[in-house]
């Protein structure tokens, strides 16, 4: 039996108009939350098979108290983005087969089915189609894909939950810190909290990672910080991540980001950022990247699917600032978000299978 109910849908939901909305006001979109008009929903039991699912009208969820979600933190969720190119009419989503891989990875993480990389880049084709005309102009924005996979069924005791229910929803959205894009974020170190410890599920998109952040940022943001810089749990001395993004230093056409370790996010936009610098001669080291060694940086940079690419304006550790490129935008990070940001939207030639047309 279901135990996730949304409204139920008569007529099949029609893909929307091919052009963007006509009566929203597409020149002042944040990282706030807009409804669009469907969502995409399926469900699976713990040893049942995933189907194909359909658009169902953007709307709540109904489930059992006893969801193994609500109840043990069952589920993990991507971030993903689709855009409107330059010069066609072409809706396109970036790399969707590597969210499927790391998606059907931390189901794997946390008990739960895989949802298969078929059904996972049909259901984000059906999400953006049906909510095509939510894809914000070229250069306004992009439309945030939210896929989730939950432990919907019921269950009381410790354990993976008897059914699952993998949704996508969706927001247009433009720049994700206050201040708009490529504006300088100032970071301070955090010398208290860890975001992972080894062995755990740093590495896994899962829910529960990022509500403990919540009490650390809100602090952060209260001293007025834009976000906190994590360190490693062992010897509180390397940089991991920040709360909702990768960490990257340049010293002369060098480029340091921490190695993936089991306690590191693996970023899409991370993995982009190493091939697109490496394509312009950059070397690119992932290693332990200490405090001590980003201080003397000539800047800093921090990147991610709903960030993108955002220059790093100070750091403070202790107390302490060190501002990069007199708190401006320095050169590295300019070059790779135009390079990443001109490929997605069909400017700049990209490597083959970047961009999927919807
Ligand atoms: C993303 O970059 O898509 C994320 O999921 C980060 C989230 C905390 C906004």
């Amino acid at each position: 039996r279901s135990t996730l109910r949304v409204a139920a849908v008569s007529t099949p939901a029609k893909p929307s108009g091919g052009t963007p909305k006509q009566d929203f006001d597409w020149d002042n979109l944040g990282f706030g939350l807009v409804e669009t008009s469907f969502m995409y929903r399926t469900e699976c039991a713990i040893d049942g098979e995933w189907t194909k699912g359909t658009v169902v009208p953007y709307g709540n969820l109904s489930m059992h108290p006893s969801a193994a979600v609500l109840n043990y933190g069952q589920g993990i969720f991507e971030g993903m983005k689709a855009f409107r190119t330059a010069g066609s009419d072409d809706v396109v989503v970036f790399r969707p087969d590597q969210n499927a891989a790391r998606f059907a990875e931390g189901a794997g993480r946390m008990s739960m089915p895989p949802v298969p990389a078929d059904v996972f880049i049909d259901a984000v084709k059906k999400c953006v189609s049906a909510n095509r005309e939510w894809v914000p102009p070229e250069g306004k924005g992009s439309l945030y894909l939210r896929p989730l996979l939950i432990g919907s069924g019921p269950i009381l005791g410790l354990g993976p939950a008897p059914s699952y229910t993998f949704l996508i929803y969706c927001s247009p959205v433009a720049s994700y810190f206050k201040g708009g894009k490529m504006a300088p974020i100032d970071l301070t170190v955090e010398e208290t909290y860890h975001r992972a410890a080894p062995g755990g599920t740093g590495s896994t998109k899962c829910i529960g990672n990022y509500s403990p952040v919540l009490k650390v940022q809100l602090a952060a943001k209260k001293a007025g910080f834009s976000d906190v810089i994590y360190l490693d749990a062992v010897e509180n001395k390397y940089i991991e991540e920040v709360s909702s993004c990768n960490f990257f230093c340049v010293k002369g056409k060098t480029i340091a980001t921490p190695a993936l370790g089991g306690s590191i996010l693996p970023g899409i936009t991370r993995k982009s950022i190493i091939d697109i610098a490496r394509a312009k001669g950059f070397t690119v080291e992932e290693r332990n990247v200490s405090v001590e060694e980003v201080l003397e940086a000539d800047e800093c940079f921090c990147c991610g699917t709903a960030v993108v690419v955002v220059p790093v304006g100070s750091i403070t550790v202790k107390g302490e600032k060190t501002q990069f490129q007199g708190g401006k935008t320095g050169p590295v990070a300019q070059e790779m978000y135009d390079e990443l940001t001109g490929i997605q939207s069909g400017k700049v030639e990209g490597p083959d299978g970047w961009l999927e047309v919807v």
